[in-house]
């Protein structure tokens, strides 16, 4: 029997506020996936386009990634067995640091079996009580949980506002200062400002935690955002990233694995291993997935993922002309400032479709899956209030014939009203 068989009145009185429903328009609910195939999905019997993933570059039923998978059992056995500081560090976990902090150019990694325990991690580690934590508005949710969590002072600047940004940072006296960013804003896909945000992170001594959940795989030819043209020579020096700059990777999505990393200064990282409660109190990944990882990180660098990279970003930088073209608003959505950057930065894989309210954006949602298209509603509290929208995030997978029916319905959609 599951809890939700059992009367409400069977539970005590002063949980059934807590269990009361929310309303249609903001409930969310979970569909089950019978099989994937690409970005092709069977749900409930019948098989939709999948624009609702991050798989953006098609790698998780990858054939290398699968066989260093199943190899990985081979070896290790399913279970992650204990946590890192006991016996669950393997040399598995260990290959895929050493190998992330080389090719991303950080001096070390540490392996997490997920991002938002790792954002949690660094956060609650290095930053408490008397420090202030600087955070864009559009930040995923784990960097503002951890960034409560930690008990720092904690500030949000509007979307991409460096002006207020460093006029707060020039006002602080607190000696411990953080900027938290997401690197790819994950329901925007917009690119911060990574050249200037070090800038003034080195100006008013403060360190730069950046989360590339989205970037990572997909821009700086597969090393992410701070690879990126625009970025990489505020960022790196003779190949090393500047000691302020802390970065998150997240390997579930892109890069078509499990689990996330951290990478940093070496002390900085060591004292992650020794205070990050999320780091020390929780079981490892299982070595298999740390061994995917590995494989995965390899496959990255490959020139099929370059080919990949190019035909990913043809795809979403023809889908935001069409949609331009037809008059659908898509991003940017927030009410930023001009974030006019030379060198240009790509499009990113991630387009959203302003809907406003609640009601329209699943309505929007439920038309294109009957016409076999799954893109997501996104409504408030993921994205601020008046905001709901389609999610389009696109793969590699994706064919033209994918494309052109998505745009089609869309165009449908809107001049239909
Ligand atoms: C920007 C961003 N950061 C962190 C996370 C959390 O990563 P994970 O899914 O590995 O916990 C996500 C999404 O899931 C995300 O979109």
């Amino acid at each position: 029997m599951q809890v939700t068989d059992l009367p409400r009145s069977s539970l005590p009185g002063w949980l059934q506020a807590a269990l009361a429903p929310p309303p249609e328009a903001s409930r969310r609910c979970r569909t089950t996936v019978d099989a994937l195939a690409g970005a092709r999905v069977t749900v409930a019997g019948e098989t939709l386009v999948n624009f609702a993933g991050n798989d953006y570059l098609g790698l998780a039923g990858d054939a290398a990634l699968c066989a260093a998978a199943t190899a990985g059992i081979a070896r290790w056995g399913v279970g992650g067995t204990a946590s890192h500081l006991l016996s669950g560090h393997t040399r598995a976990h260990q290959t895929a640091e050493e190998h992330a902090a080389a090719w991303l150019g950080f001096a070390r990694a540490l392996l997490f079996s997920s991002g938002y325990l790792a954002n949690l991690a660094v956060v609650t580690a290095l930053a408490g009580r008397g420090a202030t934590l600087y955070a864009d508005r559009l930040n995923h949710a784990c960097l503002n949980d951890a960034a409560r969590l930690s008990g720092a002072r904690l500030r949000r600047y509007r979307h991409a506002d460096l002006e207020t940004l460093a006029a707060w940072l020039a006002a602080d006296p607190a000696p411990q200062k953080w900027v938290l960013t997401d690197a790819v804003f994950s329901m925007d896909g917009d690119i911060a400002r990574i050249d200037r945000l070090l800038d003034l992170c080195r100006r008013f001594d403060a360190m730069l935690l950046i989360d590339d959940a989205h970037g990572f795989g997909v821009l700086g030819g597969g090393r992410g955002t701070l690879h990126e043209p625009a970025f990489a020579p505020a960022v790196f020096r003779h190949g090393m990233a500047d000691p302020r700059v802390v970065l998150m990777v997240t390997l579930g999505k892109a890069a078509g694995a499990a689990g996330a990393l951290l990478l940093g200064a070496a002390p900085l990282i060591e004292a992650v291993v020794q205070r990050g409660r999320s780091y020390i109190y929780t079981t490892a990944l299982p070595p298999s997935l740390a061994e995917a990882a590995t494989a995965s990180l390899q496959r990255l660098a490959d020139a099929d993922c370059d080919f990949r990279r190019a035909q990913l970003l043809a795809m979403a930088a023809e889908l935001r002309q069409s949609l331009v073209r037809a008059g659908i608003p898509c991003g940017p959505l927030a009410d930023a400032p001009d974030p006019g950057v030379a060198p240009a930065l790509p499009p990113t894989p991630i387009v959203p479709v302003l809907l406003g309210s609640d009601a329209r954006a699943l309505a929007a949602a439920a038309a294109l899956r009957r016409c076999g298209v799954w893109v997501p509603a996104i409504r408030p509290p993921t994205v601020p209030a008046g905001t709901a929208r389609l999610r389009v995030s696109l793969s590699a997978g994706h064919g033209e014939g994918d494309l052109a029916k998505l745009i089609n319905v869309l165009k449908e959609l809107f001049c239909n009203g």
